[in-house]
């Protein structure tokens, strides 16, 4: 029998104690974003909960144990001798600057949208049935798109796009491009806004998906964008120049047959870029809490989607360069390289 150690337990409790603060935290910041309240804040700046309940229209009673949470967990500031709550620059960059970098929230609402959803969760898991991405809270397709267009908005254009081979002057002059598992269209977008004289279609086989894309699409004012419902292994049109997959090549149940068909709709020279969560090769060098985040999503969400589908393949979302590259062998492309990586994305290359 080993020795119980009461110093290990102790240390491993006080980490579990963090992470349930975390997972109560998590749902207050989102409240808290969902009724405006850390805006509010920080458009009015340190002040007393009655006249932060005034500002953001909301109950005075349930603001003030929202508030005590948010100053326990270091989330808010407190000044006792006041009564006052106030957001630091740090916290209102984490909190309440939607669209930028530092801004977590869309992170909290995808992991929101999981628990909303956790008897289904438990019952997928304990079946080992697939689970579609529309068995999903509507959290997980918004925490999603917030989630990965930070990213994609600091990178795409000014660095992913550029580390292709000669990919950015084709698409400069006018270009044909698909984005495969476009999800809400963001990436779709930013690439319609950079290139105007190139033309781009995303496809996601999710209908409400599309349907929130071509609404972004409108707003945007955008005229060489158009998003269909369509499965990836049938991908219409032909003769592209660049064709995209940002984190749903590991979702799809038939990553091969979607890779083949992408290669068969490239013009010859044209490319394929994957962009794929970042991860090592093997869960020995995925002992981070980053990859910890991940192989949770994936759980729930990225390998019973892929089960759902025909082949039902299971990558999961830490799936690793080596993994993702033999599925582009697999599908006959050769000429295959990494070019570029930000801390939560590998940029792949792949030529037709
Ligand atoms: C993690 S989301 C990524 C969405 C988007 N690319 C983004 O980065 O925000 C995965 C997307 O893949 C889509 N998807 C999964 N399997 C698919 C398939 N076989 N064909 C087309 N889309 C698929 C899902 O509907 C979902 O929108």
């Amino acid at each position: 029998m080993i020795n119980f150690d009461q110093k290990k337990f102790e240390q491993l409790q006080a980490k579990v104690m963090g992470n349930a603060a975390g997972a109560v935290g998590l749902l207050m910041a989102y409240i808290g974003d969902q009724a405006g309240v850390y805006r509010a804040l920080e458009k009015i700046g340190p002040c007393s909960h009655q006249k932060l309940a005034k500002e953001a229209n909301v109950d005075e009673r349930y603001l003030r144990e929202w508030l005590s949470s948010n100053a326990a967990m270091g989330y808010v500031g407190y000044n006792a001798e006041e009564d006052e709550f106030a957001l630091s620059p740090e916290q209102a960059a984490l909190f309440s600057h939607e669209g930028e970098p530092t801004c977590m929230q869309g992170f909290f609402q995808a992991v929101v949208g999981q628990f909303a959803t956790h008897e289904l969760a438990v019952n997928t898991f304990k079946t080992g049935e697939g689970r579609a991405w529309d068995d999903h809270h509507s959290c997980c397709f918004c925490g999603t798109d917030r989630f990965f267009r930070p990213g994609y908005a600091a990178s795409l254009t000014s660095d992913w796009i550029p580390a292709l081979t000669g990919v950015e002057a084709k698409l400069q002059v006018g270009a044909k491009i698909a984005d495969v598992g476009c999800g809400l269209g963001s990436s779709s977008i930013l690439m319609a806004s950079a290139y105007p004289n190139s033309i781009v279609c995303g496809f996601d086989y999710h209908l409400s998906s599309i349907e929130k894309a071509i609404q972004s699409a409108h707003r945007e004012k955008l005229t060489n964008i158009s998003f269909s419902q369509v499965l990836a292994k049938e991908l219409p049109g032909n003769d592209y120049d660049l064709v995209c997959i940002f984190d749903a090549l590991h979702d799809m149940g038939d990553p091969v047959g979607a890779a083949k068909r992408i290669k068969s709709v490239l013009k010859p020279g044209g490319t394929f870029m994957v962009v794929e969560p970042l991860a090592g090769d093997s869960l020995e060098e995925n002992m981070n809490l980053l990859s910890g985040i991940m192989y949770g999503f994936s759980t729930t969400i990225c390998v019973p989607v892929s089960r759902s589908q025909e082949v039902g393949l299971c990558l999961g979302a830490q799936a690793g360069e080596k993994r993702i590259s033999k599925v582009l062998k697999e599908a006959g492309f050769s000429k295959i390289k990494r070019v570029a990586e930000t801390p939560g994305n590998m940029v792949l290359e792949a030529i037709a």
